[in-house]
């Protein structure tokens, strides 16, 4: 089953919980939640304060970005917050494999996400012990960026190594996704769709993920 996980840095903050259950209603499978230090990205979201008001307010799988320099100082915060899955990023981590052992020693999913120019190759050592890879499709910090073109074919790459391996992690892809090219993307490799714009961005978010998730199946 494909998943589509709903990234709340587009839904209008004023009315989050609102905005929220009417994706979950509509079908969302996990929500999308993007943390920025203003440090590894340029920009500034939220912390371990929102995402616990979230997880008060949905009962969806909360799947958390970590865009943030050495994220090892926040597993536990994040974790006790009320994530499922926690993303860390690999240009982010001076010890990424201790990094991921600290997220699965709190009884979390653990992903690792790579920006655009980082080639999949550079996750080999790791690949055996993610739940999750995270392939950007755009520079992290912003919602609303184009798909860059060139990350599709990380993804059937990624996809063969898992395939090779006799690996299970979930491959994800996190910018620029949208209803003309999820399908596209599914068929690359991709388990599980971040759409931020795409879904909290249209004036009806209900319906924008009734759309994706009739496309997908
Ligand atoms: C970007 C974030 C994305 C973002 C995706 O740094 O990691 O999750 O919310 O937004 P769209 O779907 O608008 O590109
Ligand atoms: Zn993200």
């Amino acid at each position: 089953m494909k998943i589509l996980a709903p990234s709340v840095l587009s839904a209008d903050f004023s009315r989050l919980a609102e905005q929220i259950q009417k994706v979950e209603e509509a079908g969302a499978d996990w929500l999308h939640l993007d943390v920025m230090d203003g440090n590894f990205v340029p920009n500034i979201s939220f912390g371990q304060p929102v995402v616990r008001a979230i997880r008060a307010v949905t009962s969806l799988p909360l799947d958390v970005h970590l865009m943030i320099e050495d994220p090892g100082r926040y597993v536990d915060s994040f974790a006790d917050a009320g994530a499922q899955t926690l993303t860390i990023h690999l240009e982010a981590c001076i010890h990424l494999h201790r990094n991921i052992h600290q997220i699965k020693g709190k009884g979390l999913s653990a992903g690792v996400a790579i920006n655009p120019h980082t080639p999949v190759e550079a996750l080999l050592p790791v690949l055996g012990d993610l739940d999750l890879v995270c392939i950007m499709s755009v520079n992290p910090g912003f919602g609303g960026q184009s798909f860059i073109p060139s990350t599709m074919q990380k993804l059937a790459s990624l996809a063969k190594y898992r395939q090779l391996q006799g690996l299970a992690f979930r491959i994800e892809i996190d910018g620029g996704v949208d209803l003309h090219n999820a399908r596209a993307l599914t068929e690359a490799g991709a388990d599980v769709l971040v759409a931020g714009n795409s879904v909290f961005g249209q004036p009806d978010p209900a319906a924008a993920v009734r759309s994706f998730k009739a496309l997908l199946g």
